[in-house]
């Protein structure tokens, strides 16, 4: 059977590509930031899971305005890259996993969650600047990812306590899924940040971290927030936490703190790194 043996959060801003792109890891600006990767690299490197599911919310590539789905997810083989004008280079293709995909989707959606299922996704920073941090020079081929968006663009938007049941039904759905593979989950984005307006940079280290600390034992706290408490404990697009909540929900077993390093800022943001270990309840 399927066990997620792990999970992982990080900041996804473009800026982080830039920085390894132009090779700034050891400027003094970066480097407290990047300073924090090496162990989460090799513990994945050393489990080697199968699939990676990852959390991230659209930034109007593929969902613009227009069509907003509340939840939405890749079914896909292949995912390609299509974010403009951030200077990011081309990078290559992210490889898919469709068999556990569609088990997911048919299970999720069994259980009352109506999510948007892409047979055709484009994918943007959000979801590749966290693999590239992983795997640096884009070297995440071998690993399956299946892409999990959450709206926090635009209202209405779901709230932390559906994200967290989202993961927890994603959870479910990998332990109920037939092979022996092994998944590691991962909730991209936040922490604090407001990236425009009369409150623009601003950042609630206080609130990160204790954000932080719930993630690893309390996470049920992390549900009682509105969308509305976020924006004002931790800025505008603190509702980029629900990523992170979602994360957690699907870890369903005894959860273990491996690795932390918060920074803060980098870029508009608080940066939460964080690796959990998951002992899978079977
Ligand atoms: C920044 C933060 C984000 O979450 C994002 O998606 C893009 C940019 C930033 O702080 O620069
Ligand atoms: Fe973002």
């Amino acid at each position: 059977m399927a066990k997620i043996i792990g999970a992982v959060t990080t900041s996804h801003i473009p800026a982080i590509a830039n920085a390894m792109a132009n090779g700034l890891e050891e400027t003094p600006y970066w480097k407290p930031f990047f300073d924090g990767y090496p162990p989460v690299r090799d513990w994945l490197n050393e489990k080697k899971p199968d699939v990676i599911i990852l959390f991230y919310n659209d930034h109007g590539l593929e969902f613009f305005i227009d069509k907003k789905p509340t939840f939405a997810m890749g079914v896909a083989d292949e995912y390609y890259n299509s974010d403009e004008g951030w200077g990011i280079p081309t990078i290559p293709p992210v490889t898919g996993e469709s068999d556990l995909s569609w088990h997911i989707a048919n299970s999720i959606v069994d259980e009352g969650f109506d999510m948007t299922i892409c047979q055709e996704m484009k994918v943007d920073h959000g979801l590749t600047v966290p693999l590239n941090l992983m795997w640096p020079g884009h070297k995440y081929g071998h690993v399956k990812v299946i892409p999990v968006c959450i709206n926090c663009e635009q209202y209405p938007m779901p709230q932390p306590k559906r994200t967290f049941e989202l993961g927890r039904a994603i959870g479910r759905a990998v332990e109920s899924y037939e092979k022996d593979i092994n998944v590691v989950v991962f909730g991209t984005g936040g922490m604090s940040h407001q990236l425009d307006g009369e409150r623009a940079g601003f950042i609630n280290r206080a609130f990160d971290i204790d954000c932080l600390d719930k993630l690893v034992t309390d996470p049920e706290a992390l549900t009682k927030y509105s969308n509305i408490d976020l924006v004002e404990q931790g800025g505008a697009q603190a509702v980029e936490l629900n990523m992170l909540i979602a994360m957690r929900g699907t870890l369903l077993g005894k959860v273990t703190e491996l690795h932390r390093n918060y920074h803060a800022p980098i870029s508009n943001t608080g940066s939460g790194l964080m690796l959990l270990e998951n002992e899978s309840p079977k």
